[in-house]
């Protein structure tokens, strides 16, 4: 019988396990589950004899890998699949896919929430902007990207998308502004939502020229990786531009620093929270679920990314 682990530092809502075993048991495997593990070691002896794994950003380097002899899948569950160790994976002939658009909406909306929050500062009760108007520029337009068009044109936002996949003509279909890179669309936007994945080509590119670059009452949202902002600049561009913001569910290293020193200025959650809504949970873990079944017993590998 074919065991599948679901190992989750940060777990899925309980609806979400439930319909992920109702999936499993009923292609005859055991469900098995981890759950806010904090030691690594758990995770080791929980991998030793599953046949399929599935994780959300929880770490699966070489270590792990080789602990899991019977290993012939890892699901993310999600779209960024930067914490588990692809060339290792391939190697060992493990198949590696992901859950992509299954939890875009939450980080969408997520991505309204921070900057709600920060333009009506804080919610204190002050005069604070609107955002009917403004010039919301997309860094990475895919499946987040889309939700985001389609809320900020709610907001009566102007939508401006970047991604190396995209193009003007798709861009006019979308019915948002072409922004032809990064230095278009950062000195064209007074807010910038980033949705780029987190990769050794995106590493620490958000820097002080792009963010120097960006219009009056500048607010730059991150919710995709931590890694993709330079963090020294940063700290920098929040010293010399009084009028720019920063909000993250991906919190920088320098957090405490930058909440002591530009207070209502830098809003950090208490966690990675973007895809964290049931409906996320459910959206993306019977994804995993689902497509363990169809590799297993059809051999489908429709969204294996190694
Ligand atoms: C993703 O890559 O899908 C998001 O970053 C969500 O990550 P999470 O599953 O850890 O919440």
């Amino acid at each position: 019988m074919k065991k599948v682990l679901v190992a989750t530092v940060k777990p899925f809502a309980s609806e979400a396990i439930g319909r992920m075993r109702a999936v499993v048991e009923a292609a005859g495997y055991e469900l098995r589950l981890l759950e806010k593990y904090s030691d690594k070691a758990e995770l080791l002896a929980a991998v030793a004899d599953v046949h399929a794994l599935i994780v959300r950003s929880d770490q699966c380097d070489a270590e792990v890998l080789n602990a899991a002899s019977e290993l012939e899948i890892v699901v993310r569950a999600g779209a960024g699949y930067d914490n588990i160790d692809i060339e290792t994976a391939s190697k060992k002939g493990i198949v590696v896919m992901n859950t992509p658009g299954q939890n875009s909406n939450a980080v969408a909306e997520l991505t309204f929430a921070l900057l709600l929050y920060l333009v009506r500062n804080g919610f204190n009760g002050n005069a604070g902007t609107e955002l009917l108007g403004k010039t919301f520029g997309i860094m990475g337009y895919g499946n987040i990207g889309m939700h985001l068009a389609r809320i900020a044109k709610g907001f009566g936002m102007d939508v401006m998308g970047c991604s190396p996949t995209l193009s003007p003509e798709q861009a006019t279909e979308q019915g948002i502004r072409y922004a032809d890179g990064p230095i278009d669309l950062f000195s064209s936007s007074q807010v910038v939502s980033l949705n780029i994945p987190g990769n050794r080509d995106t590493r620490g590119i958000i820097n002080r020229e792009l963010m120097m670059m960006m219009p009056k009452c500048a607010i730059l949202v991150n919710t995709a990786r931590k890694e993709i902002i330079n963090e020294a600049d940063l700290e920098k561009v929040l010293e010399e531009r009084e009028d720019f913001r920063y909000a993250a569910d991906v919190a920088p290293d320098n957090r405490e620093l930058l909440e002591k020193r530009f207070p209502g200025r830098v809003v950090f959650t208490a966690r990675k929270m973007g895809a964290q809504t049931d409906e996320a949970n459910i959206n993306a873990g019977t994804a995993a679920t689902s497509q363990i079944v169809a590799f297993f017993q059809k051999g489908d590998a429709t969204f294996q990314v190694n």
